[in-house]
């Protein structure tokens, strides 16, 4: 059975990627996984393909387990696995619940990494593995310190593996927006030192994000730049200080521009 595996497919990003993916290519069935299964069953309602709701925790070793149990059932061909489950919270790691540090780096670098591991030998040969990093990889980012962190993992760990399996035909892609208009910000937002990112200048949309990532792993690109603005931040996180680096960021992270207008406050997860 050939399928695609979609991880936070119940919002944004990851919610694009099922919907564009469906449409674009050609699957028997499209595994959907996150934690709101209101949300998944929604998503599964604008696709034509038959799919599989996974209302799971990413966080927890017992999803993990339930997924792992059902690829040994299944023993599906996957064409398609997009790894868009994540989150990120402001403010200083101090400042940040103990729970909510955990949780970015069980999602964001665990799940991703474990999940990725169990699918390998279920790739088509030419299949494709999206994961999603971000601009904040490039560089420490103090007050999206640990997230930033975590994503700096996410690029490493692909570009690395794509490099391992070459020669199996599978391509991985890291995606690396900049700011993109989803949940994302609201919840990073719900900390308590949530005000200390407030300009979201160049903020771009999910389905931008989503062509150009399927675009780039069509053709084989390691690293996905939805638009010109992460391109120039690699850039200038290759030249400049880094002391110089962290200033500016500390500059502009601050200004009261381009404030995000909470769009989806009463649908927000509970993280
Ligand atoms: N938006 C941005 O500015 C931006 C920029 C660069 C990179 N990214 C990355 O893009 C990816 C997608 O984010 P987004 O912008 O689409 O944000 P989003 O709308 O908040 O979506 C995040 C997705 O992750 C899922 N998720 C979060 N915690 C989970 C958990 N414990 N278990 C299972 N699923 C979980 C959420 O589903 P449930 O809540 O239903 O579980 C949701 O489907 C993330 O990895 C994010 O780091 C985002």
């Amino acid at each position: 059975m050939r399928i695609a595996i979609i991880t936070g497919a119940s919002s944004g990003i990851g919610r694009e990627f099922a919907l564009v993916a469906s449409e674009k290519y050609k699957f028997d069935c499209i595994w959907l996984i996150a934690r709101r299964e209101d949300r998944l069953r929604e998503t599964a309602s604008f696709i034509n393909t038959r799919t599989r709701i996974f209302s799971l925790d990413l966080s927890l070793d017992l999803s993990l387990r339930v997924l792992e149990k059902a690829l040994e059932e299944e023993k599906p061909v996957i064409h398609l696995l997009v790894n868009a489950a994540g989150f990120g919270k402001f403010g200083s790691v101090e400042s940040q619940y103990t729970d909510d540090v955990k949780n970015m780096i069980d999602v964001n670098v665990r799940a991703l990494t474990v999940l990725t591991k169990l699918c390998l030998p279920y790739m088509a040969p030419n299949g494709a593995i999206i994961n999603m990093a971000s601009a904040s990889s490039f560089l420490p980012l103090p007050y999206m310190n640990v997230y930033g962190a975590t994503k700096s993992y996410v690029l490493a760990f692909s570009r690395a593996l794509a490099d391992e399996i070459r020669n199996t035909g599978v391509t991985v892609t890291a995606v690396c927006p900049y700011w993109v208009s989803t949940e994302f910000i609201p919840v990073a937002k719900r900390s308590p030192q949530g005000e200390s990112i407030n300009n979201f200048l160049f903020m771009t949309y999910p389905f931008k994000v989503v062509d150009k990532a399927l675009l780039d792993s069509d053709n084989g690109f390691d690293v996905s730049y939805p638009n010109g603005v992460p391109v120039i931040i690699k850039m200038l996180s290759r030249v400049l200080p880094d002391d110089m680096q962290r200033a500016i960021w500390n500059k502009i992270r601050y200004l009261r521009i381009f404030r995000y207008n909470q769009r989806f406050p009463e649908q927000l997860p509970l993280q």
